[in-house]
C-alpha cells in the first residue's frame, strides 16, 4: 500500500510548509515527521514519498538522509539506544557502558535484540559532554550513566516494551 501521512501528521506537514520560504527548506523537519510516522526509519519508499510531497529530486532527499545520522536507514528496535563513545564520554566510562549493554542485552553496535526491542548504535557526541556517559534512547537523553543506572533503565524499558507490545 502506498505510504500516506495520517491526518494529524499531514496537518503538521502543512503547518511546516507555512514556516519555510521554500519546500526544500522544510526537508529536514519533514523527514523527522516521516521517520516518526513510518516506523522509526527512512525506507527507500519513504524517501520517495517525501521527495514527492516536497517536489524535490529523489537524489537530493537521499543525500540528506544519508548525510545525517539522526535519520535511520534501517529499521530499528522499539528502543534505539544511541551511545556516545566519543572522547569525553569515553573518559568517564562509556566503554564500560558499552560492555554492560553487550552483557545485558547480548547485542553490539549495529545489532538488534531478537525480540525487536533494542537496537544499539555508537554515535559521536550528543552535545552533552559535561554529563557523560550519555545515551539517547529514542528522543530522550540519559546522562551520567553508570552500570547500575544503565541496568535499571534497560530493565524498565524491557518491561514497558513487553507490556505495550
Ligand atoms: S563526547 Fe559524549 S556527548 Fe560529547
Amino acid at each position: 500500500m502506498a505510504l500516506q501521512f495520517s491526518p494529524s501528521t499531514e496537518a503538521k506537514f502543512q503547518d511546516l510548509l507555512k514556516r519555510y520560504p521554500t519546500r526544500a527548506g522544510a526537508l529536514i523537519p519533514t523527514l523527522h515527521l516521516a521517520q516518526d510516522e513510518f516506523g522509526g526509519w527512512i525506507s527507500p519508499e519513504t524517501e520517495q514519498y517525501v521527495a514527492q510531497k516536497l517536489n524535490l529530486p529523489l537524489t537530493h532527499v537521499r543525500e540528506v538522509v544519508s548525510f545525517y545520522t539522526m535519520f535511520n536507514r534501517e529499521k530499528t528496535g522499539k528502543y534505539h539506544l544511541q551511545l556516545c563513545t566519543n572522547l569525553s564520554c569515553t573518559l568517564v566510562g562509556s566503554d564500560v557502558i558499552l560492555q554492560k549493554i553487550r552483557e545485558h542485552l547480548g547485542i553490539g553496535p549495529g545489532e538488534t535484540t531478537k525480540d525487536g526491542l533494542f537496537t544499539l548504535t555508537e554515535v559521536q557526541c550528543l552535545a552533552s559532554c559535561g554529563t557523560g556517559p550519555v545515551m539517547q534512547v529514542n528522543k530522550d537523553y540519559h546522562e551520567c550513566l553508570n552500570p547500575e543506572r544503565l541496568t535499571a533503565l534497560l530493565d524498565k524499558l524491557a518491561a514497558d516494551g513487553k507490556k505495550n507490545a
